[in-house]
């Protein structure tokens, strides 16, 4: 078992309104694991995620990634794990623009203060990103911009990859490529992936599915 969230839990405060985001989330992942999180729009698919993630703390519950408790590690701990054991990959790229796609790759380990050069570069070739890796970003296709945030988000070897919408802002072919491409990253490090998506076909390719309704896990 590689991920653990128990009874996760998300609660906003809006004016008088308590929204439920997530209720009582409760499931575990094991290495490896290809699952798929679907839902409709509003079900809490994004806040869970960023729970698992490291970037949004519950109100209560708790997540275990390889065992270690992320909301009781420190803030530099927990910045350490955002950094070198988590992948994460936003609908929208979130690439830095000013940065070439190469520039982009490279922080990870730059912040780590180290990696590995060759799985880098495996990355690059894996990707398809070698013609435009001293280009920025607005030099690039959204399906290229999205190969190179999900390099990104692989280049640290994370013990997990978790992806939002990844192929929602792509045309359905770039969408196809990016998924075959995610699919053969999959193979070497038997890398764990967790990915929303709202694409049938997409979930269909999944180990597992888990679906989202009001805030709950059905
Ligand atoms: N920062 C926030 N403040 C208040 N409400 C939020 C916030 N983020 C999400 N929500 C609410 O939580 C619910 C779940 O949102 P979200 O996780 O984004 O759903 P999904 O990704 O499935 O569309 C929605 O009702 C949304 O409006
Ligand atoms: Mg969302």
């Amino acid at each position: 078992m590689i991920l653990n969230a128990v009874k996760l839990t998300k609660e906003y405060e809006q004016g008088e309104k308590r929204i439920r985001a997530v209720q009582n989330a409760t499931f575990s992942v094991e290495e490896g694991e290809f699952v798929a999180i679907v839902g409709t729009s509003g079900s809490g698919k994004s806040t869970l995620l960023s729970m698992l993630g490291g970037l949004e703390r519950p109100t209560s519950g708790e997540v275990f990634l390889d065992g270690e408790n992320l909301y009781a590690a420190s803030d530099n701990r927990l910045s350490e794990i955002r950094n070198r054991q988590i992948g994460y990959v936003f609908q929208n790229y979130a690439l830095l623009p000013v940065l070439t796609l190469r520039e982009n790759i490279l922080i990870p380990q730059l912040i780590a203060g180290g990696g590995s050069k060759s799985y880098m570069e495996e990355l690059f070739d894996l990707l398809r990103l070698r013609d435009r890796l001293d280009h920025l970003p607005s030099e690039a296709s959204g399906g290229q911009q999205q190969r190179a945030a999900v390099a990104r988000a692989l280049v640290n070897q994370p013990k997990i990859l978790l992806a939002d919408e990844p192929t929602g802002n792509l045309d359905k072919q770039s969408a196809k490529e990016l998924m075959d491409l995610l699919m053969e990253t999959r193979k070497k490090p038997n890398q764990t992936i967790m990915l929303v998506t709202h694409d049938p076909e997409i979930a269909a390719r999944a180990d597992r599915v888990l679906t989202m309704d009001g805030g709950v896990l059905r």
